[in-house]
């Protein structure tokens, strides 16, 4: 089970290393645009702290510009991984990218039938946006187990990330759902380690330990 940050913010992304829990991180164009960051500098600047693959989203539609622009990225480092959005052009950008020896995140999965496409077209990584399958009504937890069953019936090397989190409940869904990957934005991921319970436990050892230092002095 791996966990990757989903944000380009890298004093979010740096918290997170520091504690240890996460494996890759996940971008798109929109959560660049809300860091207000120059798009090429903060990448590199990502690539060079996180010690995992570093999904980076094409900003285009079109299958040569998204190819040349994944050519371009794949030369910022080798943990680069770029995402592609899911439609037919997705789908031949991807195919190329696998020729070219460039790993591939297609992304914007809506259902397990996208995402089964996307590993026959040669994807690396296949995001399916749980939150947002919610958002439709349809059944995220059951996308998703479908998507990791065939996967694994089918023999696809290719990984489940589960994206669109937004709560700590869609994270742990996923991971029974049997995800390979759940990418979390650093506001819910800052949500799992906090139990009222852990601290009360917490503080209550901390204070007999007051008691014993007054009473051992
Ligand atoms: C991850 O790869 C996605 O880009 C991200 O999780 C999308 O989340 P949203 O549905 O909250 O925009």
């Amino acid at each position: 089970m791996d966990i990757y940050i989903d944000t380009a913010n890298l004093e979010e992304i740096q918290n997170a290393i520091d504690m240890g829990i996460i494996d890759g991180c996940t971008t798109n164009p929109a959560i660049v645009a809300k860091e207000g960051c120059e798009f090429e500098t903060r990448m590199k600047e990502i690539l060079k702290i996180v010690k995992g693959p570093v999904s980076i989203e094409v900003t285009t539609i079109d299958v040569d510009e998204m190819v040349k622009e994944a050519v371009e990225y794949a030369t910022w480092g080798d943990n680069v991984v770029v995402k592609i959005p899911m439609d037919a052009n997705g789908l031949k950008a991807t195919k190329i990218c696998k020729e070219k020896g460039i790993k591939t995140n297609v992304t914007c999965c809506m259902s397990s039938s996208q995402a089964v496409l996307a590993a026959k077209a040669g994807a690396t990584y296949v995001s399916l946006f749980y939150g947002r399958i919610g958002d439709m009504g349809y059944d995220a937890i059951y996308e998703m187990s479908d998507a990791v069953d065939l996967f694994e019936r089918s023999g696809f090397e290719a990984k489940i990330i589960s994206g669109s989190i937004r709560s700590v409940a869609d994270a742990m869904y996923s991971m029974r759902a049997g995800a390979h990957i759940i990418t979390i934005p650093p506001a819910i991921l800052n949500k799992m380690h906090v139990h009222a319970r852990t601290k009360e436990t917490i503080q209550e050892f901390l204070d007999f330990w007051e008691d014993y230092k007054k009473k051992h002095k």
